[in-house]
Parts: C-alpha cells; sequence; structure tokens
C-alpha cells in the first residue's frame, strides 16, 4: 500500500507530481491511499511503503487539456476521495486517452459532478460575498466572511485581488483566511464568523466594484460575464447600477448598449445581460467549428420567455442568416408551434450548437452532427442562456439537444411523452427534431408523426400553465 500525503486540500500541484511518481512506478489505485496535511494513519502504517509522494516520471503520461481542467476543479471539491476518484482516471486514460470525453461512463461522470458543484461554489463566492468596512491601525480595511462549500478560497483569491486591488481586504472563512494589503496576498488561519463585522454591506465598495468592471477601460462586459453568474443578477441591489453604468461606458462603441437600455426599461437586467451574452458568443472559439461557420447563430426570442426550445445546430440557411430556424426545419417547426397553439412571443429558440457544421460538398454545404467534444464546448452557452431566461420549460428538440440540456444520451423513443427534469432544475420535455419529419420518405409517415409533434409541444406547453 502507498500513502500519499498532499499538504493542502486544494493542492493540485502535489497532486499531481504524486500522481505521476505513482503511474511511472504502476502503482494501481487500489494500493494508494490519499491523504491531507498528516502522516500516514495507523491503519497502514504496518504494510505501508514510504510515505513521501513519489517521484514524478522521467516521461510523465500526456494527458489532454479536458482532464487538466477537470482535475483542477474538481481537486477543490470537499469530496475526501476525490484525489482517489481521479487517481483512478488517471490510471484508465494510459489504455483509453480520450475517457474523459466519454460523459456516461460513471467515474467520469462522478467527477464532472464534482467540478461542476466546485464551479458553482466559485460563482456564489464572486456573487454574494460581501465587505463591511472596520477601522485599524493603517486606517479603513474591508473585511467579508464567507462560508464555501468547497476548498475554493485559495483559487478564487486572484479574482478577488483584480477587483479590489486598490483596498486593503480580508475574506474570512472557517478554513483559511486571506488578506489583501495593497500589494501582497497573505493567508491565515480559519476564522468565526463572530469575527468579522456585523451590520450592512459596503454600498460604495460595491459601486466601485460595478464601475470598475463596466469601465471598458479596465474590465469589459465579456470579462464580468465570465465571472458573474447571470442568475444572481435580478436578484442583486448593485445591479440597479448597471443600466447606466454600461449606457455610460459602451454606448460610443456601438450603439448597441442605448437599444438595450431601451429595452431595458421594458425587459430590466436581464436583456442587458443577454444582450451582452450574445455579443460574447458572437466571439466564441470554444471550438474548432467557428472557423468554418460564417457567424454564430444565437438563440433569439424575448428574456422573459416561459418555453425555451433547443435545436441541434444552425443550418446552411440559418448560418448565413445568423437566426435560428429560419430554413426548412424552422418552417416546420413554426407549423408545429401554430398548430399546438404557442405563440412566438412566449418562446425563446436556440441551439445546442452555435456553429454550423458541414462537410463541403462541390459548392454545397452538407450538414454534419456535431460530435461529442462539440457538444460539450457549447453547453457552457446553453448553460448562460438557461440561468439567465430561467424558461419555465425547455423543450429538446432531437437527441443532440436533449445530450447537450441533460449532460448523456437520452434516448427519445423512451424519454418523450413524459415532464423531465433538468439537472440544474427546471421542467423538460423531449421530442424528436423538426428535420426529422422532413426525411421521412412517405405522406402518411409525416403527417401522423407531424401530429404526435404537435401533442409533444401541447404537453410540454401546458406545463407552462
Ligand atoms: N436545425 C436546428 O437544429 N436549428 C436550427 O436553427 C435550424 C435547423
Amino acid at each position: 500500500m502507498r500513502a500519499v500525503t498532499l499538504p493542502a486540500p486544494d493542492d493540485m500541484d502535489a497532486w499531481r507530481e504524486a500522481a505521476r511518481g505513482l503511474i511511472a512506478d504502476e502503482v494501481p489505485p487500489d494500493r494508494v491511499v490519499w491523504q491531507v496535511g498528516t502522516v500516514a494513519s495507523d491503519l497502514f502504517a504496518a504494510s505501508a511503503d514510504p510515505v513521501e509522494a513519489p517521484r514524478a516520471a522521467a516521461s510523465p503520461l500526456r494527458v489532454s487539456r479536458g482532464f487538466i481542467a477537470l482535475a483542477g476543479d474538481a481537486v477543490l471539491h470537499h469530496d475526501p476521495e476525490r484525489f482517489a476518484l481521479l487517481y483512478a482516471l488517471l490510471w484508465r486514460l494510459r489504455d483509453a486517452p480520450r475517457l474523459v470525453e466519454d460523459h456516461a461512463d460513471p467515474l467520469v461522470r462522478r467527477l464532472e459532478g464534482l467540478a461542476k458543484a466546485v464551479r458553482r461554489d466559485i460563482h456564489k463566492m464572486r456573487a454574494f460575498l460581501r465587505f463591511r468596512s472596520v477601522t485599524d491601525d493603517a486606517g479603513e480595511r474591508y473585511v467579508a466572511w464567507f462560508e464555501p462549500e468547497h476548498h475554493i478560497v485559495r483559487a478564487n483569491a486572484a479574482f478577488f485581488v483584480n477587483r479590489f486591488g486598490s483596498m486593503r481586504w480580508s475574506i474570512l472563512t472557517p478554513d483559511v483566511s486571506i488578506h489583501w494589503d495593497g500589494a501582497a496576498l497573505n493567508e491565515g488561519p480559519g476564522a468565526a464568523r463572530g469575527d468579522a463585522p456585523d451590520g450592512d454591506p459596503i454600498e460604495e465598495v460595491w459601486k466601485t466594484y460595478y464601475a470598475s468592471i463596466f469601465n471598458p477601460a479596465r474590465v469589459k462586459v465579456k470579462a464580468m460575464l465570465k465571472e458573474m453568474p447571470r442568475k444572481y443578477w435580478k436578484n442583486m441591489p448593485e445591479t440597479a447600477l448597471v443600466p447606466q453604468l454600461l449606457a455610460g461606458a459602451q454606448a460610443r462603441e456601438s450603439g448597441m448598449i442605448e437599444r438595450a437600455r431601451d429595452r431595458a426599461e421594458i425587459g430590466g437586467n436581464t436583456q442587458i445581460a443577454w444582450e451582452a451574452l450574445r455579443e460574447e458568443a458572437l466571439a466564441c472559439t470554444r471550438c474548432h467549428l467557428h472557423k468554418h461557420a460564417t457567424q454564430t447563430v444565437f438563440g433569439e426570442g424575448p428574456v422573459d420567455a416561459t418555453m425555451m426550445f433547443v435545436g441541434e445546430q444552425p443550418g446552411d440557411q440559418e448560418d448565413l442568416a445568423g437566426h435560428p430556424f429560419v430554413g426548412p426545419a424552422g418552417q416546420v417547426f413554426d407549423r408545429a408551434l401554430a398548430a399546438a397553439g404557442i405563440t412566438r412571443a412566449e418562446t425563446y429558440v436556440t441551439n445546442a450548437v452555435k456553429h454550423f457544421k458541414f462537410e463541403p460538398r462541390g459548392k454545397r454545404r452538407i450538414h454534419a452532427k456535431p460530435d461529442a467534444g462539440e457538444i460539450e464546448a457549447c453547453r457552457w452557452w446553453i448553460e448562460q442562456e438557461q440561468m439567465l431566461l430561467r424558461p419555465k420549460v425547455t423543450v429538446a428538440l432531437g437527441a443532440t439537444a436533449a445530450r447537450s440540456l441533460f449532460g448523456k444520451v437520452m434516448t427519445i423513443g423512451r424519454e418523450r411523452g413524459r415532464e423531465q427534469r433538468l439537472p440544474e432544475g427546471g421542467a423538460a420535455w423531449i421530442t424528436v427534431h423538426p428535420s426529422y419529419l422532413l426525411r421521412l420518405p412517405d405522406e402518411d409517415a409525416r403527417t401522423a408523426e407531424f401530429a404526435r409533434f404537435v401533442e409533444d409541444l401541447k404537453m410540454a406547453h401546458a406545463t407552462v400553465g
């Protein structure tokens, strides 16, 4: 048995070094015990080999960026098994280098779940942490109390240094405290809630925060969108500042914000956030598909739509027009919506993949199905659209949309016709893609399947109430 002691619960570098050495020594996962901060327990001491972190291999196993990203997040989870799970995955990568892309694999799924929980916690800390002001010998200092679920504090420190670099501040948490003195970041032991001052959060700090975020000379809206979970915007008092800041900072650039501000009076900050999200998506290079497509085709519809429809990817016509569902499949879809009594005003229509994937054939561009990696890369946008709009019901049109929304393969035949829950919450339905109806060879089958499709849409619509 080999026991590995890592110096800190979030020490990815130490885990990586140790894991490399173990792989080089061909130590199987069930022969390794991972622990943090203390020497090997008695339980293993009797049989353990020396327990220092193993040496790194001369020619280390090469892993994909997907694995590194997954491990970087998952390692911060509080689950004590995380190190062992990551090592078990690393071990299997030796024979299956693309295993990380197999989202149906139980181990990959479990680690993805950990990574996702960590990302959510990181976002929460950025969105909900509130400084209060205290005065000490050196003057004003801002102190915040936060209780993270996972080991995210160090990983998040750079964000706060970046945002509040000109202030002196401390963030106190039960396991660790971090202190910024305007020049250097220091770490201290954990604290108790009572160590942080009570009272109202400092409005001015948040105003500065938002003003700095929206100042194009410093950090662009794009960056803010990466960093702030949009679903919290609606509920945050500071967002009252957003329209005015946005208008001041960005209007000169394109006039986009002026339009957004007009609409903000109707749709509120959600509309502005959506506009900025779309702007960001227009420059998306998260996968290689952007290289050949004409443009990103982002979702469309009112931000207060109660129903969100998710298709597969833009087709040839959508790619040229820049709008979803305007080609032949879009026409079938429109007819079905009308037959189901659903109005466009209730619907937001988008795609799982935002760039057209095709194979050139002479002058024609033939639709090609997006693969798992492309769907995964684009999931980020769907998640943002979901968080921002929070539709009452989401309808997956076809297998690609279902895979993107549920994060796993869903069999339409089996899942169709009953209400589902999305992993992030919210009602969902799965049905066929309208282009399936177009491909049916005979008229009778088309008529019957169209009617079934309309029935599915009606059931989904009934969920809205
Ligand atoms: N098919 C889709 O899935 N989406 C579109 O936007 C058009 C066709």
